[in-house]
């Protein structure tokens, strides 16, 4: 299959390039800056990423690119644009001020083919330190900005190009052009990546991994491991077993709903209950990286001990995605909350990992769900943390705060799927995740009837986001809101407040713990 490689200098956007490759029906990789792939006669361009790091420190990332210049089309984007020209003698200095935010691009040659139907004054987004101020010989201006001369440019007798601004952020109102350009106009892409293309590719090196073998996994109720499990299932039948636990975190009645929704599906699957076991083990503990790592051990061990009852599976079903290795694999990766998921292969049963997602993103994903047929009720669920309900009780875990917290996130996510906005979807669907979460170590007053209360608050968080990785809080309608916080008050006992978080990601995250 055609790709575009991605070399990643550790941009906070480029995973974002990936997914806009992408969407255009393009299979990318995106790896480190040395990582380039020489043998690969399927690469059909590549595109040079931004990155914290300048040119000019000591330190920044130089690989070699000799093999890649003057033989496949190569974009460079910001850092790559500048590292394009330092290393072909031509000049980058550092400014005292970042060139930062939108811009107008002036087009200084309308007939290159990277600005094909981009005309003067499109809207560009800008963020550097340093600037390109001479640029190599062969090499000529197709674009610039009030503040930036070298916005865009060209080199004469090579398909090399570069950007000082970012076409893959949405503020680039003409970036998705300027990548078709590149992507389909000059690389040559055929738009071979489609989800309808990638189910029986898929199935088809499922069967061929797994021979005549039994898959195990676990499934968590959320979009990937529910994909994941119905390819699984689809190449291999009655081989796969899944396994479902209850830890007692889940929300109001998930457990019942996503078990009944797994056997509509066909998944052979095996409930677990082991919330008496979790609740046990959280008793006491307020710290939520502690809670974090109790819960991770508990989950790989109850797995692993039912897992170990299933006779002759050979292989460990995940449903990884894309963002998930990228992140780890990011040059600049730091971690800011452990996140769970199945974890620890059981080593005496010898499994070996079957990770069909492995390169998609989470919208690509919802798109492979949609294709195996599956509902939309489970296609479009919300992502919902692996440690669940423990991570929105800011406090200890008891099981009378979950029952509450349990009672208020169901009355809010109802009310989520039942308001419809003016373009017919709900408010659940025009959300990325929303929830409640109870202050577990707060009691404020209030009043019922002629009665003070001294009760617990909770807060209702919602937010809009593509990935996770930024995400505004969701302006949901007052109204929405004050009849959410009544039905709550009203009919949860134990809370009498309720509050709406209206902080964004960063500087917040979208869960409070
Ligand atoms: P934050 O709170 O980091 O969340 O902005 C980003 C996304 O990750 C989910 N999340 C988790 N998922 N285990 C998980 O499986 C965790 O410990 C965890 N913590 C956060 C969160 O729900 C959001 O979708």
């Amino acid at each position: 299959m055609q790709k575009i490689i991605i070399l990643d200098f550790g941009s906070q956007t480029t995973q974002l390039i990936g997914r806009r490759v992408r969407e255009l029906n393009t299979f990318c990789e995106i790896v480190p800056p040395d990582g380039f792939p020489a043998d690969d006669t399927e690469v059909i361009g590549v595109i040079l990423s931004g990155s914290p790091w300048s040119v000019l420190a000591e330190g920044a990332p130089h690989p070699a690119l000799d093999g890649i210049i003057g033989r496949l089309p190569v974009l460079g984007i910001c850092y790559g644009a500048q590292l394009l020209a330092h290393t072909h003698g031509g000049t980058v200095t550092r400014t005292t001020h970042r060139e930062y935010g939108r811009a107008a691009l002036t087009i200084g040659d309308a007939n290159n083919p990277l600005l094909q139907g981009i005309s003067t004054d499109a809207q560009v987004w800008m963020s550097h330190g340093d600037t390109i101020t001479a640029l190599p010989p062969g090499c000529r201006v197709i674009g610039s900005t009030h503040d930036v001369p070298v916005a865009a440019w060209a080199a004469d007798d090579m398909p090399v190009w570069g950007v000082q601004f970012h076409p893959e952020v949405h503020h680039t109102t003409v970036g998705m052009t300027l990548l078709r350009n590149f992507v389909v106009g000059i690389c040559g892409s055929r738009g071979e990546w489609t989800a309808a293309a990638f189910v029986p590719s898929a199935i088809a090196e499922l069967r061929r991994q797994i021979g005549d073998d039994r898959v195990v996994m676990g499934l968590s109720g959320g979009v990937d491991s529910t994909v994941c499990a119905a390819l699984i299932g689809r190449a291999i039948g009655d081989r796969l077993t899944c396994i479902f636990i209850d830890h007692g975190l889940l929300r109001k009645d998930e457990y019942r709903e996503v078990m009944e929704a797994y056997r509509r599906l066909g998944l052979s699957v095996k409930g677990v209950d082991a919330s008496a076991r979790f609740l046990g083990d959280l008793a006491g503990v307020s710290d939520p990286e502690q809670k974090r790592k109790i819960i991770g051990r508990d989950f790989v061990e109850v797995f692993n001990a039912e897992a170990s009852r299933i006779a002759g599976a050979r292989w460990l079903g995940q449903g990884t995605i894309y963002p998930d290795r990228i992140e780890s694999l990011s040059p600049t990766g730091t971690v800011i909350k452990s996140h769970h998921n199945v974890g620890g292969l059981p080593k005496e049963m010898n499994l070996r990992l079957c990770e069909p997602l492995r390169w998609l993103f989470k919208d690509e994903v919802r798109a492979v769900g949609r294709e195996l047929g599956l509902p939309d009720a489970l296609v479009n669920r919300h992502p919902f943390p692996g440690p669940g309900l423990a991570v929105r009780i800011v406090g200890e875990v008891t099981e009378e705060r979950v029952r509450i917290l349990q009672e208020a996130d169901d009355i809010f996510v109802r009310a989520l799927h039942a308001y419809r906005c003016p373009d017919g979807r709900s408010l659940y669907d025009i959300t990325w995740q929303a929830g409640a979460v109870l202050l577990a170590d707060i009691r404020t007053v209030g009043v019922m009837g002629d009665e003070r209360t001294y009760d617990y608050p909770v807060v209702l968080r919602a937010v809009t986001s593509t990935d996770a990785m930024t995400a505004d809080w969701a302006r949901l309608p007052h109204d929405f809101l004050a009849d959410v916080a009544d039905e709550i008050i009203n009919k949860v006992k134990g809370i009498n407040r309720v509050c709406y978080d209206i902080s964004s990601k960063p500087p917040s995250t979208i869960e409070w713990e």
